[in-house]
C-alpha cells in the first residue's frame, strides 16, 4: 500500500525486537522507512525507559538526532552565520529526548543478551504450545512460515462460550492462585477519549475482527526468568477455573 500511494512507512517494532521476517531482522527497515523500538522494562531489552528509532535514510537519521537534542546542529558546514568552534545553532523546535549515559550503559549490556533472551522466550512459548495443543478452550498463538516470533507476549485465544466461564471469572480464579493474567490490548476505539469522536461512530461494527480478538485475548506470563514449573502452574491455574 505504501509503495502504491508513495507513503512513508513507520513500523512499530516495540513488541518485535529480536524477531525475524524471512531472513531479515526486525528493525532493519527492509520494508519501512523507520522502525521504532521500546526499551521499557517489560520489553526484550531494557534501559529503564526509552527506546530507539532505526532508519537507513540519512536525512531521517539526521533529523531524529537533531530533534533529540533541542533541534540544534554543530559544525561549520551546517551553520550559515559561522562565528567559531563554540557555536551551535538551533534550526528547529526540538526536544530533550536523550537517554542518559547510565541508561545507555545498561542498554549496551542488555543488547548482548538479546539473542539469549529471545531464545528463552521461544523455548517457553514452545512449552506453552505443547501444553495447550489439543485444548478445546485455549488456542495458542501461531508462528507463520518464514517468521521468527520473539514472543514479547504470549496471547492465547480463549473460547469463553465453550468453557462457560467469563473472562472476569478466569482472571479472578487465576489471581487466587497467584497467576496474573492481562489483556493486550483493549481496542483503541473503546477508549472514552476516542469513543465520542465523530470519526469513531460505528467503529465497533466496522472493526469486527479487532472486537472478536479482544473478546478472546488473554495474555499469559512471559518473561525470560519464567521456568517450566511456572508455566505448569499457570496451566493448572487456568484448568482449575474450568471445573
Ligand atoms: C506496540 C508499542 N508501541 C509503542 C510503545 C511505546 O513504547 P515506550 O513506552 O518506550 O514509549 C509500546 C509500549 O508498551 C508498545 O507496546
Amino acid at each position: 500500500v505504501a509503495n502504491r500511494y508513495d507513503l512513508q512507512l513507520v513500523d512499530d517494532a516495540c513488541h518485535a525486537m529480536g524477531g525475524m521476517y524471512g531472513a531479515t531482522k526486525i528493525g532493519s527497515c527492509s520494508h519501512s522507512d523507520v522502525s521504532t523500538l521500546s526499551f521499557h522494562p517489560v520489553k526484550h531489552i531494557t534501559t529503564g525507559e526509552g527506546g530507539s528509532i532505526l532508519t537507513n535514510n540519512a536525512d531521517i537519521a539526521q533529523k531524529v538526532a537533531r530533534l533529540r537534542s533541542h533541534g540544534t546542529v554543530r559544525g561549520k558546514e551546517r551553520i550559515k552565520d559561522w562565528e567559531g568552534p563554540w557555536q551551535y545553532d538551533m534550526t528547529e523546535l526540538g526536544y530533550n529526548y536523550r537517554l542518559t549515559d547510565l541508561q545507555c550503559a545498561l542498554g549496551l549490556s542488555q543488547i548482548r543478551k538479546l539473542d539469549a533472551f529471545v531464545q528463552r522466550r521461544r523455548t517457553l512459548a514452545q512449552y506453552y504450545n505443547q501444553l495447550f495443543s489439543g485444548s478445546e478452550f485455549f488456542r495458542s498463538p501461531t508462528e507463520k512460515e518464514g517468521v521468527t516470533h520473539s514472543y514479547h507476549l504470549y496471547v492465547v485465544r480463549a473460547d469463553f462460550q465453550r468453557m462457560r466461564v467469563s473472562r472476569s471469572e478466569l482472571f479472578t480464579g487465576c489471581k487466587k492462585n497467584n497467576v496474573l493474567l492481562q489483556v493486550h490490548y483493549r481496542p483503541v476505539v473503546l477508549n472514552s477519549y476516542y469513543r465520542n469522536r465523530a470519526i469513531n461512530v460505528g467503529a465497533e461494527e466496522r472493526l469486527p475482527v479487532s472486537m472478536a480478538y479482544y473478546r478472546q485475548a488473554v495474555s499469559l506470563p512471559m518473561y525470560p526468568q519464567l521456568t517450566f514449573q511456572d508455566i505448569e502452574r499457570v496451566y493448572r491455574a487456568l484448568s482449575a477455573c474450568l471445573v
